[in-house]
C-alpha cells in the first residue's frame, strides 16, 4: 500500500516536472480562450475580390540585369497631393480651426481637423488606457514631421523559436512597455531569446496605399524575377467579415484596411478595446481586463467610432513630399534603377479606380483617392532580405513563413528618419544598404562595384526622399 502510493507520488511529480519542463521549452499555442478568438479573427475567407484590373498590366516588366521599367501607372491618373502640412487631401473637409478644437467640441468623422484631434488625443484609464500599454496616444508614436508621421519610438517583441516554429511570450510577442500599475509591467522571460525592436512606421499617404487594388500588387510580384519575387501576405479584413485582402501596412504586411489596424493599434498600443478587438490584453498571461482591480471600463472601451476616426484621419492625408530634385538626385536615380534596388523599391503605383469596392465592402474608393499615382518606393510585399526577426505576423501555421519576411520599407519620407530598418538599429543608409543580403544580395554586390561617384549620386537620390 505504502509503496503504492510513494510510486504514485513519483509518478505525478514526475509527470508535473514534465510539463513544466514542456511548457517551459514549448508553449502550447492554444493560449487562452482570449487568445484564441483574436486568433480566429485572424483567419481571412480565402476570396480575393476583385477590385479592377492591375494598375496597368504588368507593367513591372523587369529586364536586364536589374529592371528598367518599376512602375504601375495608368493613362489618365492623377498625382497624390504631397506635403507635410497637416492639411487635407480633399478626402474630408479641412474643417474648424485645429486650435479652436478641445475634448467637448470636437465631433469623430466631422473633419480632418476634427479627426486630427481624436488621433492626437492622449487617454487615460477612465478611457480604458492599459492595463497594459505602450503610449497614451496615436500620435506619441506617429509625428514626425506632422501628425501621421514616423517616429524614433520602437515597440519590443519577444518569444521563443524551438524545431524551427516560434512561440509567442506569455502575454503575446509585444512587450508592453507600460502599465497602469507596477507590478503588472511585462517582463522579458531570459527563455524567449527570439527578439527585436520595430519602429513605427508612417502612416502619412496611407489612404492611397489601402486603395491599391490587390491584382496591382500580385502584378508587381509576378513581374519580379524568381529569385527575388516577393510574397504577397493575404490578411483578413477585419471590419468587412474577415475577407481577404492582400496586406501592405505594418513590418509584416498584417493588414490590408486601416480600420483593421487602428483596431490593432487601440487595442495592442494603448489597451483600448473596440468592437473590432474586444478582448483585453494580458500582462505577461495574467488576466487584468474587466472584473479585475486593473481595469475599470467594461469592453468595448472605444464604441468604434474612435477607430472610424482614426482610419478617416489616415486615409485624408496627403503623401510624404519630395525634397528637392537635383541634376545629382536624378543621376542617382538612375543608379538605383540601374543596380535593380527598384525591383522592391517600386517608384510610381497608381491606385485603383473611384468607385471600386474594397475592404469586404466596408469601403467604396472615393474620387480623392482613386486613380492616383503615389512614390512610395515599396511593393508592399514581404521579402527575405536576410534581416528577419525570427517573430511571425502570428504563431499560426499560415503566418508562418513570415517569420523571416520583412515588408519592403517604403522609401518615401526617408530623409525624415535617422533610424533605419525595422529595428531602427541602422544609423546611416549606407548601412542600411549593406544589411540587404538574400533576396537583395545579387542588387547589393552591383552596389559594392559603384564608382565613388555614383554611390554619392545614389546617396543624394536617398536623401532626396
Ligand atoms: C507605442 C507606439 C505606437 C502607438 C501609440 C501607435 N502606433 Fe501605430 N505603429 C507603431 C509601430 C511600432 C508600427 C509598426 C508595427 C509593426 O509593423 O510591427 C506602427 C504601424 C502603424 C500603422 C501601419 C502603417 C504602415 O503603412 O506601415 C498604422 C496604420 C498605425 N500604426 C496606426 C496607428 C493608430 C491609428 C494608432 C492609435 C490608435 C497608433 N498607430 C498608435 C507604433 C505605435
Ligand atoms: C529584394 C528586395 C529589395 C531590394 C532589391 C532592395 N531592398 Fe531596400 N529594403 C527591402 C526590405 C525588405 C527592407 C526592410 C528590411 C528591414 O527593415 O529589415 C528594405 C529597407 C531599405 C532601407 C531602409 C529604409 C527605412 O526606412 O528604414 C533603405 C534605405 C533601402 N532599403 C535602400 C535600398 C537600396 C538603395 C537598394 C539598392 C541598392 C535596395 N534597398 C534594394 C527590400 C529590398
Amino acid at each position: 500500500m505504502k509503496t503504492l502510493k510513494l510510486t504514485f507520488v513519483a509518478m505525478f511529480a514526475a509527470a508535473v516536472a514534465l510539463s513544466t519542463l514542456f511548457t517551459g521549452g514549448v508553449r502550447s499555442q492554444g493560449g487562452p480562450p482570449d487568445d484564441q478568438a483574436r486568433r480566429q479573427r485572424f483567419t481571412h475567407n480565402g476570396v480575393l475580390r476583385d477590385e479592377g484590373p492591375p494598375n496597368p498590366n504588368a507593367s513591372n516588366s523587369v529586364s536586364g540585369r536589374g529592371g528598367t521599367a518599376s512602375t504601375a501607372v495608368v493613362v489618365g491618373a492623377t498625382e497624390a497631393p504631397a506635403g507635410f502640412d497637416n492639411l487635407t487631401n480633399g478626402f474630408i473637409a479641412q474643417g474648424p480651426p485645429f486650435d479652436t478644437l478641445n475634448e467637448d467640441n470636437v465631433v469623430a468623422g466631422r473633419s480632418f481637423n476634427d479627426d486630427r484631434f481624436i488621433f492626437e488625443e492622449v487617454e487615460t484609464v477612465a478611457d480604458g488606457l492599459g492595463p497594459t500599454y505602450n503610449a497614451q496616444s496615436c500620435r506619441e508614436c506617429h509625428q514626425n514631421v506632422a501628425t501621421g508621421g514616423a517616429s524614433q519610438v520602437t515597440v519590443q517583441r519577444t518569444g521563443r523559436t524551438f524545431n524551427g516554429q516560434f512561440f509567442e511570450s506569455l502575454g503575446g510577442s509585444l512587450i508592453h512597455s507600460r502599465a497602469t500599475y507596477p507590478d503588472i509591467v511585462e517582463q522579458v522571460a531570459v527563455e524567449d531569446t527570439t527578439r527585436t525592436f520595430r519602429i513605427s512606421t508612417n502612416t502619412l499617404g496611407d489612404g492611397f496605399v489601402e486603395a491599391i487594388a490587390n491584382s496591382t500588387l500580385l502584378a508587381l510580384r509576378d513581374g519580379q524575377p524568381l529569385n527575388m519575387r516577393g510574397t504577397a501576405n493575404l490578411v483578413p479584413v477585419l471590419e468587412g467579415n474577415g475577407e481577404a485582402r492582400v496586406g501592405r501596412f505594418g513590418w509584416k504586411c498584417q493588414h490590408a484596411s486601416l480600420q483593421s489596424f487602428a483596431a490593432d493599434a487601440y487595442l495592442n498600443e494603448m489597451g483600448i478595446t473596440s468592437p473590432l478587438f474586444p478582448e483585453e490584453n494580458t500582462a505577461s498571461g495574467k488576466f487584468v481586463g474587466y472584473g479585475t482591480d486593473y481595469d475599470p471600463v467594461p469592453e468595448p472601451e472605444d464604441d468604434g467610432d474612435d477607430l472610424e476616426a482614426f482610419a478617416a484621419f489616415m486615409r485624408a492625408t496627403k503623401a510624404p513630399a519630395r525634397g528637392p530634385q537635383t541634376a545629382e538626385v536624378q543621376a542617382g536615380e538612375r543608379v538605383f534603377n540601374q543596380i535593380g534596388c527598384n525591383v522592391c523599391h517600386v517608384a510610381s503605383i497608381t491606385t485603383a479606380a473611384p468607385g471600386t469596392v474594397v475592404n469586404g465592402g466596408a469601403f467604396i474608393i472615393p474620387d480623392a483617392l482613386g486613380n492616383k499615382t503615389i512614390h512610395p518606393y515599396s511593393d508592399f510585399l514581404l521579402h527575405n532580405i536576410g534581416t528577419g526577426d525570427g517573430i511571425p505576423f502570428l504563431p499560426t501555421p499560415a503566418y508562418a513563413q513570415t517569420a523571416n519576411q520583412i515588408r519592403t520599407a517604403p522609401l518615401w519620407g526617408l530623409r525624415t528618419r535617422s533610424r533605419l530598418m525595422h529595428d531602427g538599429l541602422t544609423f546611416t543608409k549606407q548601412e542600411a544598404i549593406q544589411r540587404h543580403g538574400g533576396q537583395a544580395k545579387s542588387v547589393t554586390l552591383r552596389y559594392y562595384a559603384l564608382s565613388g561617384v555614383q554611390r554619392a549620386q545614389l546617396l543624394a537620390f536617398l536623401n532626396s526622399l
